[in-house]
């Protein structure tokens, strides 16, 4: 690696290129100079392939209240009502932002079209492009930002670390992953956009880049990270042997969409009163138990006795992706799976974007500002990424403020320094199989501690990361290790975490779990809030 050049400073910088990255650059662009780092091509996010759409109550059927409800609902008890009472009051300004920038929601008759997903009491969901939701947003958003002489952007540039100076952020450093130089950028306000973390699993619907490494740097750096053991795992992803795994929205169970066994019967009655459209955790559940019952590996998607015209007009993505792969919808079921899908917890904000540590700031995905609780409720987290940008950007020009922590109780978890070696090497393939197996769908702490032991064995063998692949596994290992140990910790069901030991909730268990690096030594520090 070629030797540290530092220095170029700006008014803000911004790690990741998604709907975050790109929403909060072009608003902060108006008060001073932007870098975005990314680390692939600028489109390469879990944005890109966002599909059923952004919910926000703007029909006159609907209202923030009932967004409300629904969302609280949804979150299992661990929603924060504040956050979410501005997530469903801010929606449509932010929306109209959206429509400013040139984001071509779908109409009918000249207004902007509806659809339902599950757990939603009313049709609330804005599309493009179909099921091209997110693709439309990537792209206008983007063209915006190349166009900015305001906004730098920074492709195939990986941030490794954040820089702190007296408790305040002052800036990152990079690697250059084409000229392999290293570099330091400066800027007291830093914001967190770096996504998701599907790829931890063998099984998910997210891209490459999801890796979780905005929760890494900001565990390094001293910030908290809370709710981890929340997982969400979407229901319906295409199962077609050696075919790369593809999200089949929600909104196709919304519009009709049923699903069926392999003896073609439809199951979800029996295992929730809302059917098809039942929360999202709970038929991630049925499908494997229905799986299970029936000694199956794959639940069916019916959309057969609806007009083809409809299937391909409304989920032009979908429709193809099959098509191109030898599976007409229109004529036959479509095989699916359940698969990782969206982390609710993260780097804990609070309404602000603001993190514990001075000048930092987390957003979209890699945040967790306590809307979604244990469960999101569909097509929430782009909207999320909206509301909280624009209140970042806001507080990031009035300066911010050091957050105080509101944790109360606090435990200290193990730092397992004592386990002695097993026999498996790390690996991606090996830990993505690891999570998937143990820190799935359905836990238990025997499964839970193994994997804890394992990643913390993995963890202690790592060598310096210096490129890409060992950076990314070094943090795939830190943040597996932090779910791990939340979803060990959290001895209930609630929400997207279910343990089979303990299949209850609890009310002793209405808290969050926080992670903070302990000061004193390399164990993680865990607080119970
Ligand atoms: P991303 O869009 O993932 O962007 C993260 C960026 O950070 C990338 O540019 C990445 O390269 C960069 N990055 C990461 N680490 C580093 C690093 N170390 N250095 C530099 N750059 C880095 N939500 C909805 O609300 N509605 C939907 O319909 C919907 N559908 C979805 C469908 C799919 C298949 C998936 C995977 C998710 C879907 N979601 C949906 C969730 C939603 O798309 C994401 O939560 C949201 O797009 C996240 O945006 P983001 O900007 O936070 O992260
Ligand atoms: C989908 O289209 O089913 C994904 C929606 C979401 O994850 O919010």
């Amino acid at each position: 690696m070629n030797s540290m050049r530092s220095g170029r400073e700006f008014d803000f910088i911004i790690i990741g290129s998604g709907i975050a990255g790109l929403y909060d650059a072009l608003l902060a662009q108006e008060s001073g100079n932007v870098l975005i780092l990314t680390k692939g091509s600028i489109e390469e996010t879990n944005t890109k392939h966002a599909q059923g759409g952004i919910a926000a109550a703007i029909s006159s059927l609907d209202s923030p209240e009932l967004h409300f409800r629904d969302t609280i609902s949804a979150g299992a008890g661990l929603c924060d009502p504040e956050a979410v009472r501005i997530l469903t009051e801010e929606a449509a300004d932010r929306i109209s932002d959206l429509v400013r920038f040139g984001v071509p929601f779908d109409t009918v008759d000249g207004e902007i079209a509806l659809t339902r997903e599950a757990a939603h009491s009313v049709p609330r969901i804005l599309h493009a492009g179909g099921d091209a939701t997110g693709e439309r947003i990537e792209v206008t958003l983007s063209n915006l930002a190349r166009l900015s002489r305001k906004i730098t952007i920074l492709e195939y540039c990986l941030a490794t670390e954040l820089i702190l100076e007296d408790g305040q952020v002052t800036g990152v450093s990079a690697i250059d992953l084409r000229s392999k130089s290293v570099e330091e950028f400066r800027s007291r306000c830093v914001i967190l956009a770096t996504g998701g973390m599907g790829r931890l699993f063998k099984i998910t619907t997210n891209p490459d880049i999801a890796t979780g490494d905005g929760i890494a740097l900001a565990y390094r750096a001293g910030a908290e990270i809370v709710d981890m053991e929340f997982m969400q795992f979407h229901p319906t992803a295409l199962r077609l042997p050696g075919v790369p795994l593809f999200l089949i929205s929600e909104a196709v169970r919304g519009e009709g969409g049923m699903l069926r066994n392999e003896a073609g019967e439809r199951f979800m009655l029996k295992y929730a009163s809302e059917g098809d459209l039942a929360p999202r955790d709970i038929v991630a559940r049925s499908l494997v138990r229905e799986m299970k019952r029936t000694g199956t590996d794959r639940v069916y998607l019916d959309v057969t006795h609806l007009p083809a015209r409809l299937i391909s007009a409304r989920f032009p993505q979908i429709y193809r992706y099959c098509l191109d792969h030898g599976l007409d919808i229109t004529s036959s079921w479509i095989p699916v799976v359940p698969a990782a899908h969206y982390m609710m917890g993260g780097v804990r904000t609070n309404y602000w974007g603001e993190t514990n540590i001075r000048g930092l700031f987390a957003s979209g995905e890699v945040a967790s500002t306590g809307v979604h609780g244990a469960n999101r409720l569909a097509s929430n987290s782009l909207l999320e990424v909206l509301v909280f940008g624009k209140r970042i950007v806001e507080k990031a020009i009035g300066g911010s403020d050091t957050v105080p922590s509101a944790a109360s109780e606090v435990a200290v978890l193990e730092s397992r320094d004592k386990i002695e070696g097993r026999n498996t090497a790390c690996s991606v393939t090996a830990l993505e199989s690891l999570l998937w197996e143990n820190v799935g769908i359905v836990r238990s702490a025997q499964k839970l501690e193994e994997t804890a032991e394992t990643l913390a064995l993995w963890e202690r063998g790592l060598r310096p990361a210096s490129d890409r692949p060992s950076f990314e596994i070094a943090n795939m290992v830190l943040v597996g290790r932090l779910m791990a140990e939340a979803a060990l910790t959290r001895e209930e069901s609630r929400g997207a975490h279910y343990r089979s030991d303990f299949p209850q909730s609890s009310d002793n268990w209405i808290k969050h779990i926080v992670f903070r690096k302990s000061r004193d030594k390399d164990g993680s520090g865990a607080q119970v809030i």
